[in-house]
């Protein structure tokens, strides 16, 4: 059935867990998505950006998660804006069957360009507003993400602040974080601790003075009844790309966020984590691979099936590091 993410998130933080919300553009990551989900009997989460609506188009985004919740009943899935970038966006993806909307107001909505305090908290209220009079859960966003090495927000043409940052709009502080949800009464707070969209986080494996996993529990101690989402979570693993790089890729030497980290996250408070890279990257490699080995392959069933089952694997394993196995 379709829920809303409180529900979602409520029963994870009762049982103290982290759920991770993957991005969904086509659907073999929806496929993929929801086969591990069955595999391993965990509830779900499916967000789709902007992008993912101008990609496939609204009917089409539609359909599959509609498709997804027809063959899957037993499962509980909530359907999620990821990074609206206006009330007038959430509305939309309201009236396109989302049960839970992201008001990014860190942004203005170009995308690119930092808010200020009360440009957020009057979009994010307003959108509370609308969503909560009809039961759909609302995530706000407070802090940009960003690299704490670089001062950059990685994702060049995606979602991401543009130009150089100061290092304290780069991490959200615990005392704003109270206060913005005083505000707002958003169900669940994306937070700023130095992760970044995208593959280019970090350039080496991250320690505490660039990956700050320890504000996640000053943050929750002030906002307890508030779920903490960690965007730009994909863990970029190193025989993914070393896939992509064997089979004629070129990604240079990069570092996402290590599933052991997320982990902490998740201990200290941590309830949904954004991945979409991740299933990038593992797509990716199986395409070049399959092309390697059948280099006179032109059938799209044959090289999409084996792209959806390597996003599996990276789904599974998330589903079961996470906690989230066994609680759909
Ligand atoms: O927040 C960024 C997600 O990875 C979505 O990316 O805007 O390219 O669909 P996108
Ligand atoms: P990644 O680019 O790390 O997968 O982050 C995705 C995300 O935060 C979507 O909102
Ligand atoms: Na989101
Ligand atoms: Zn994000």
């Amino acid at each position: 059935p379709l829920v809303s993410m409180r529900q979602l998130l409520d029963h994870a933080a009762e049982n103290s867990y982290g759920l991770p919300a993957f991005n969904v553009n086509n659907m073999e990551q929806v496929r993929a998505i929801m086969r591990a989900a069955d595999e391993t009997d965990s509830p779900v989460i499916l967000q789709a950006s902007a992008g993912a609506r101008k990609y496939a188009g609204e009917a089409f985004l539609r359909h599959q998660i509609l498709a997804a919740l027809e063959l899957y009943p037993h499962i509980p899935i909530c359907m999620h804006q990821d990074h609206g970038q206006s009330p007038a966006i959430c509305q939309a993806a309201i009236r396109s069957n989302f049960s839970s909307v992201m008001m990014d107001g860190s942004l203005r909505e170009d995308g690119k360009t930092p808010s200020d305090w009360d440009y957020n908290v009057a979009t994010t209220a307003k959108v509370v507003e609308f969503s909560h009079a009809i039961g759909v859960s609302v995530e706000g966003e407070l802090g940009v993400l960003g690299s704490l090495e670089t001062g950059m927000a990685g994702e060049e043409d995606g979602v991401g602040a543009e130009g150089k940052m100061e290092k304290d709009a780069l991490l959200t502080d615990p005392e704003e974080a109270a206060r913005f949800v005083k505000e707002t009464h958003v169900d669940a707070l994306a937070i700023a601790i130095g992760t970044s969209h995208g593959a280019y986080k970090f350039t080496r494996k991250p320690t505490g003075d660039i990956l700050a996993i320890g504000r996640i529990a000053e943050i929750n101690a002030r906002i307890p009844n508030t779920h903490l989402v960690m965007h730009g979570s994909s863990s970029v693993p190193q025989e993914l790309l070393a896939i992509i790089n064997e089979f004629g890729g070129e990604i240079p030497e990069t570092y996402g966020v290590p599933v052991e980290e997320i982990v902490r996250g998740i201990q200290h408070g941590v309830r949904k984590i954004n991945v979409d890279t991740d299933l990038r990257l593992a797509m990716t490699g199986a395409i070049r691979k399959y092309f390697h080995k059948n280099p006179s392959a032109f059938d799209p069933r044959g090289y999409n099936r084996p792209a959806e089952d390597a996003a599996y694997a990276v789904c599974k394993a998330r589903y079961e590091a996470f906690g989230a196995a066994g609680n759909a």
